[in-house]
């Protein structure tokens, strides 16, 4: 294992928190129905942590000396998670999210091992920063989801 492929598998991670950062701004504008007003607010709150994951990704992957993705196309030749296409419910889009959200997860755990076994503490840091944060975020949209 190299440096390279902590790079490579954090441009990899920047790809997909790239695809759900979008799809969060998309529910955020077209969700409908009567719980608009929180799911409106809700997305904003998740946008907005998730520009942040998207810039904390590429500028670790910049400090070790990697190239970011720049431009949509290479972001989505780059993913795995899908884009929204449709419209979907309300609820839908909190069962995609939550989907989403655990597959980023496990991505963020898998990109540690890499960079543990080249001991580059400070990506597994940021990453560990990032999986706390969000696993808070996945209980609660699996709270909400529940019945
Ligand atoms: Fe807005």
């Amino acid at each position: 294992m190299s440096q390279t492929n902590v790079v490579e598998a954090l441009v990899g991670l920047m790809a997909n928190a790239s695809v759900f950062y979008q799809k969060l701004r998309n529910y955020h504008w077209n969700v409908r129905g009567d719980k608009f007003f929180e799911l409106h607010l809700k997305f904003e709150e998740l946008y907005t942590e998730w520009a942040l994951v998207v810039d904390e990704l590429a500028e670790r992957i910049l400090m070790l000396g990697g190239t970011p993705l720049g431009t949509l196309s290479a972001i989505l030749a780059k993913a795995t998670l899908k884009e929204e296409i449709g419209r979907p419910e309300s609820r839908s889009m909190v069962q995609n999210l939550a989907e989403d959200l655990d597959a980023l997860i496990k991505q963020m755990e898998a990109v540690i091992e890499i960079s543990e076994e080249n001991k580059d503490r400070k990506t597994t840091n940021v990453l560990d920063g990032i999986g706390d944060q969000q696993r808070v975020h996945l209980w609660m949209l699996r709270a909400w989801l529940s019945k």
